[in-house]
């Protein structure tokens, strides 16, 4: 009898973590992704894969803020062409970026 408590209090525990874990993964598709699928930077392949645009963004700021130090007059509109939804770049906008230190 206390061995098929044992067992079933074990199988429970299993479907609750199975049950946790599943969820993650949704949390994942809802935050927007990327629109690119191809990265030519550590920075925002990793941000994307992190969370998304949100993300992407959040270190693109976070990274422009130190890139200032070299070039006060840096912004979004510097090396992307288009913001929203497409973050399009200036032809010059990936040298622009790998100029001042960006991987
Ligand atoms: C010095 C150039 C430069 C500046 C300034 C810059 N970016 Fe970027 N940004 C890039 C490059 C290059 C990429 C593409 C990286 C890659 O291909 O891995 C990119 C990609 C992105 C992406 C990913 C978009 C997607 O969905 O694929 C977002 C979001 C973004 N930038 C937001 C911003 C915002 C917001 C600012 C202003 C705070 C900004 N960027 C300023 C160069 C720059």
């Amino acid at each position: 009898m206390v061995r098929t408590a044992v067992v079933s209090f074990a199988l429970s525990l299993g479907a609750i973590l199975a049950a946790v874990s599943m969820s993650a993964p949704q949390e994942a598709i809802a935050a927007k992704a990327c629109k690119r699928t191809a990265f030519e930077t550590k920075l925002v392949a990793d941000a994307c894969a992190k969370g998304g645009q949100g993300e992407a963004k959040k270190a693109m700021k976070a990274w422009m803020k130190k890139a200032k130090k070299q070039e006060a007059k840096l912004e979004c509109g510097s090396c992307h062409s288009k913001l929203a939804p497409g973050y399009d770049l200036k032809p010059d906008g990936l040298q622009k970026f790998k100029d001042l230190g960006g991987k």
